[in-house]
């Protein structure tokens, strides 16, 4: 009973080129993801660390004493090159700025929303030292809020990958032959 084969297979060349290039691409969805930062933190120093202090060394380059930023406009935020005071450092600047009202000029500096800024505006309000910012300063807020804040900042979740994507259940010949090289 194989009569039928030989009229098929020119359909089946055909079928197997169209399916192959449409954008069947099951098989690349979540494929891997590589290293991520850190998603899990214990509480907001462990935040801080990994996300925060990072992005404060170009504040450190100016807003240090004797550096270009201990004017009377920029003293405020005033900073150390020994770096573990940063944290200290950071919460006395936002004190001594009027905290969040509602916007804490930290940030609004950072981001060029505010006046002019010599040190530019490395902080652009859509990026994640905006975002991680915030978080740490809202934390300096609100404790029992903060790792609320954390979570929501926490991004990079990398999705589990989804159960039916690449099982030959129900898939048919076409898409089979379409996986591997
Ligand atoms: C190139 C030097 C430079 C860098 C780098 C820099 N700043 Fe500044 N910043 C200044 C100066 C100078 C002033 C005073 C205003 C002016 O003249 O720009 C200032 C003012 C400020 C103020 C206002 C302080 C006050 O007393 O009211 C804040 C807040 C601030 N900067 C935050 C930051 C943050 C956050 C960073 C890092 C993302 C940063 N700055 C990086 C030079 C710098």
């Amino acid at each position: 009973m194989n009569i039928g084969i030989p009229r098929l297979l020119p359909w089946l060349g055909l079928s197997l080129l169209t399916a192959c290039s449409g954008n069947y691409d099951g098989g690349t969805a979540n494929n891997g993801g590589g290293p991520t930062e850190p998603t899990e933190f214990a509480n907001v120093d462990e935040f801080y660390k990994a996300r925060v202090e990072p992005t404060m060394s170009y504040c450190v380059s100016c807003h240090v004493s004797g550096g270009v930023a201990d004017t009377p406009e920029g003293e405020r935020m005033h900073l150390s090159t020994d770096r573990s005071q940063d944290m200290a450092l950071l919460r006395a600047s936002w004190e001594a700025m009027d905290r969040n009202n509602p916007v804490s000029r930290i940030l609004l500096m950072s981001s060029g929303q505010a006046d002019p800024h010599s040190g530019g505006s490395p902080w652009p309000q859509s990026g994640n030292a905006y975002r991680d910012m915030r978080v740490v300063l809202s934390c300096f807020e609100n404790p029992d809020q903060c790792m609320q804040r954390i979570a929501e900042a926490g991004g990079g979740v990398t999705p589990a990958p989804q159960p039916l994507l690449g099982s030959n259940h129900g898939s048919s010949f076409s898409e089979r032959y379409c996986e591997g090289p």
